[in-house]
């Protein structure tokens, strides 16, 4: 991949020198902060400039800025790699795929967030993709998927899946993809570097959604992808410096504000979710419930989408809203949207569960489901 752009790409290093050996709990607080001189902000500030004193690093405001810089050390830290920030998860995902050599297979989750799954159908109808959808959590289906077909370029990979919750197999997955030259995406918006590590279990780029978890206040929209691969690394780089679609630095400097807190959020809302699980499958309105044991999103499937949008309109503390990871519980039909995958099922609701206190959740859920017809 050649790049596009006149300038020199900035070094961003991976991790401060003095995170080294930290745990995921501080590098979380610490990480990207600057270092502590007098009468200088704790913070990082918030730096709004189109262009630069010429001639620097940074130039100009689209190849670079001191918050991004902040955010993505502190991101690039937790995953293990270096980080780069885009306008939204779906700015980060279209860039990977515009990245995909022209005629190359993509292989990616039936039940992959369904933003994801048109991106690539779009690339597919235009004729510059391929793509074949699997069971991601079926490894051998999957590593037979990318050896039958010699034109993979790329395993998408999303694990637990949105919203189905499958769960993939990367150690596996990444290490059959290595052998045949295919390279491994990881969206990890679900699980947040704090419960999996893709890089580290052999992927080549993680992606993030940081508008739910690593923002986590359901107010900014911000994509990222992390990689530990130089080359890859320049090549994002070089086309997210091209086509612009990068982040404002108030989006940016708000994520990194929510990433401080991440760690305590994540434990509290993990914990609510593990609770809530367990007592709904024991309701007599639920059928199932999906839960992969990690993470705070569940998916308890009701008997019909009447029963399941009967559920979303009676609570008070619930919020009926699409999106997820914010410190408010929050879930919907997944099914009400068009694009969603016809094998999702109808009554599957998709429950983001909040920090809240975990008796007002279930009370509140309770009285809901107590409510529908038998
Ligand atoms: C798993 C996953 N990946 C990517 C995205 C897209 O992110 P954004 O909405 O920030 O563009 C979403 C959004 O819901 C998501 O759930």
């Amino acid at each position: 991949m050649t790049d596009p752009t006149p300038h020199t790409a900035r070094s961003v290093s991976p991790a401060t020198e003095r995170d080294h050996g930290l745990r995921p709990n501080t590098v979380a607080v610490t990480a990207g902060r600057p270092r502590h001189v007098p009468d200088q902000p704790l913070n990082t500030p918030i730096t709004m400039a189109s262009t630069y004193v010429a001639a620097g690093d940074l130039e100009y405001g689209r190849y670079g800025n001191p918050t991004w810089d902040a955010f993505e050390e502190a991101l690039g830290a937790l995953e293990g790699g270096r980080a780069l920030t885009f306008g939204s998860g779906m700015a980060a995902a279209s860039l990977l795929l515009d990245l995909v050599g022209d005629g190359g297979t993509v292989i990616a989750p039936r039940h992959a967030y369904q933003g994801s799954l048109v991106a690539l159908g779009d690339a597919e109808m235009r004729g510059r993709l391929r793509s074949t959808l699997v069971d991601i959590s079926d490894t051998d289906a999957v590593i037979a998927a990318m050896t039958e077909d010699e034109d993979t370029a790329l395993l998408w990979i999303e694990s637990p899946t949105n919203p189905a919750l499958e769960v993939a197999d990367i150690p596996r997955l990444a290490a059959a993809a290595r052998e045949l030259g295919v390279r491994v995406v990881v969206d990890n918006t679900f699980a947040t570097p704090l419960l999996q590590k893709p890089l580290e279990l052999g992927a080549d780029i993680v992606l993030h959604s940081a508008t739910k978890y690593i923002a986590g206040h359901s107010d900014v929209l911000l994509g990222a992808l992390v990689t530990d691969d130089d080359e890859i690394y320049g090549a994002l780089k070089a086309r997210r410096d091209m086509v612009g679609n990068s982040a404002g630095p108030f989006e940016v400097w708000l994520a990194l504000r929510g990433l401080r807190t991440l760690p305590v959020r994540l434990e509290r809302a993990q914990q609510n979710a593990q609770e809530l699980a367990r007592r709904l499958a024991d309701h007599p309105a639920i059928e199932e419930v999906r839960y992969p044991g990690m993470g705070a999103i569940l998916a308890p499937v009701l008997a019909s989408a009447d029963h399941a949008d009967l559920l979303v309109r009676s609570t008070a503390l619930w919020v009926h809203a699409t999106s997820l990871g914010g410190v408010e519980s929050t879930f919907e039909r997944r099914r009400r949207w068009k694009t969603e995958a016809s094998t999702i099922p109808e009554g599957l609701v998709r429950m983001s569960v909040g920090i809240e206190d975990v008796e007002d959740l279930w009370a509140d859920l309770a009285q809901a489901l107590d409510q529908l017809p038998r």
